[in-house]
């Protein structure tokens, strides 16, 4: 992937509240090419696999419960820089502090419903896309 991918997933409440399609139009007019999409559902099992990074935070319960709590959009997106781009057009976690006309900023209710995910580095984009899609999937 070396730089120009990165993964997403649309989190529960965007879906719930209707904004998964104004959200894939938000990432496609930014120049995102889809390369691969899915949606899906995580059982409490796979949402505490996909952030057991975060096993020892005190919100992690809370984040597994919710991440499986509905349907969800995950996607391998391709950009020049697309981590750091894609950082840029959700905004900060926490929506409160998400810049003006970012996703997070637009869709998200609170830190812990704030609409999208998005990769924090190529590495784990790697890791994450591959938690979703097989190698063929991601072929184009
Ligand atoms: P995400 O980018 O999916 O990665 C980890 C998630 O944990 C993050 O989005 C938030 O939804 C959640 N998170 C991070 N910090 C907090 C916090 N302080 N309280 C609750 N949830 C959090």
């Amino acid at each position: 992937m070396s730089g120009s991918r990165t993964f997403t997933m649309i989190k529960p409440d965007a879906v719930l509240n209707g904004h998964m399609g104004a959200i894939i139009q938000d990432i496609t007019n930014a120049g995102f090419k889809i390369i691969a999409m899915k949606y899906t559902r995580l059982s409490a099992d796979r949402a505490g696999e996909f952030y057991a990074v975060h096993k020892e935070r005190p919100f992690y319960a809370d984040l597994v419960s919710y991440m499986s709590s509905g349907n969800i959009v995950a996607a391998v997106l391709e950009k020049e820089n697309a981590v750091l781009a894609f950082r840029e057009l959700i905004g900060a976690t926490d929506p409160q502090k998400a810049a003006e006309g970012t996703i997070r900023k637009k869709y998200a209710a609170s830190i812990s419903a704030n609409a999208i995910h998005g990769s924090d580095s190529d590495e784990n984009a790697v890791i994450e896309a591959g938690f979703f899609f097989s190698q063929l999937e991601m072929f184009v």
